[in-house]
């Protein structure tokens, strides 16, 4: 089965837009190669829009890539990505065109998911712009999802319908579905992603994942959905959240030239482990103590074997001490038990809690991020 966890890779998009090429995308596969990336489950190389010509070919009718941007084809940057041991990803949209513009694959379904399967592809990322009005959309994605398998190759399917296909996604075979518009590279683009998620969480387990959409982590004011807001604690929250929330981690800044900091955070291997905890249960969001206090979220998540993540996502203006109760989570007085709390990001083991936990100096925008196990205490 694919996507027993949330896929994780790179995706052209958000640095690049339309303007991709051949030597970006190989120059991408062997950075992830290099920074051992793949070794931590990042493995789909993914191609957004503005791949392909223009135009169908006449003869064939089928897509063709355009031939300045990958003067080799498909099946070159294919193989190339393949015999890394990554795998190759593309899209395509629902509709006539897609959204930058280039052919959609509308009415061409089983001919394109032919074409997709011909050049290796394992992700299939699908768009939803310029479909007629009177056209049902869903339709669309049950014919796009059976052609996929009628092409008798795996193929990962990535619905971007922005937020209506929740409740549909998994029935149209697919494996991830974007639940949001488009993030852009500041702190507010992703916690109004964030904070309109809570609906959400019941619908993702494995097999098909909320899709929140490219991550902008170490994308530092460059490329095509960049602004002027950002800073290393904001792209620690972002990654911290989408790991809390098993989004799946597709990276969208520039890998061949990531800092070290960016590096050391998309390894974290606690935010991984807990981003593919094998059980892949959402989280929910917890009241705290001082319930005036309504702009700094409390997100507790089971993983497999008695252990729980907990997230203390501060979008206030000022740092602040946050408040638990742990009773809040379950775990009441009473029990005999306590939690024992190590911080995501430093390793350090903290202690063992009873009644209450505090979150110290939680950073304006920032986040705190910890494991916890249930010990008798
Ligand atoms: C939409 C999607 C983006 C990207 C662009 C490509 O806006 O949401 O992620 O794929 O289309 O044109």
């Amino acid at each position: 089965m694919l996507a027993q966890t949330p896929p994780m890779g790179w995706n052209s998009w958000n640095t690049f837009g339309c303007d991709i090429n051949e030597k970006v995308v190989l120059e991408t596969a062997d950075a992830i190669v290099k920074h051992g990336l793949d070794k931590l489950g990042y493995k789909y190389v993914v191609i957004d829009d503005g791949w392909s010509s223009m135009d169908r070919d006449p003869v064939t009718n089928r897509i063709v890539p355009d031939p300045v941007k990958f003067p080799h084809g498909m099946n070159y940057v294919s193989d190339y990505i393949h015999s890394l041991g990554l795998k190759f990803g593309i899209y395509s949209c629902a509709g006539l065109r897609t959204c930058g513009n280039y052919p959609g694959s509308m009415d061409h379904e089983y001919l394109d998911a032919q074409t997709f399967a011909d050049y290796g592809v394992d992700l299939l990322k699908y768009d939803g712009c310029f479909i007629p009005p009177n056209v049902d959309i869903h339709t669309l994605y049950r014919r796009m999802g059976m052609a996929l398998k009628a092409s008798g190759r795996e193929i990962l399917f990535s619905l971007c319908t922005g937020n209506i296909a929740q409740s549909w996604a998994r029935s149209c075979g697919g494996h991830m579905y974007r639940s949001t518009g488009d993030i852009n590279d500041s702190f507010e683009s992703f916690k109004n992603i964030v904070l309109s998620q809570d609906q959400n969480f019941c619908y993702s387990a494995p097999g098909c994942f909320n899709d929140m959409d490219m991550l902008t982590v170490g994308m530092y004011g460059k490329g095509l959905v960049s602004t002027s807001d950002f800073s290393d604690e904001m792209y620690r929250t972002q990654f911290a959240l989408w790991c809390m929330f098993s989004t799946p981690l597709m990276l969208g800044c520039d890998l061949r030239n990531i800092s070290d900091e960016m590096l050391k955070l998309i390894s974290n291997k606690t935010l991984l482990r807990i981003n593919q905890d094998p059980e892949c249960r959402p989280p929910y969001r917890a009241a705290h103590l001082g319930y005036q206090n309504f702009d700094k979220n409390i997100y507790f998540k089971h993983l497999s074997n008695n252990e729980y993540a907990i997230a203390y996502f501060n979008y206030s203006d000022g740092w602040a001490d946050v408040h638990t109760c742990l009773s809040d989570f379950g775990l009441t007085n009473e029990s005999g038990m306590g939690l024992e709390i190590t911080d995501a990001f430093t390793g350090e083991c903290l202690g063992v809690f009873k009644e209450y936990f505090v979150a110290p100096h939680v950073l304006s925008h920032g986040i705190k991020v910890y494991t916890a196990k249930v010990v008798k205490a």
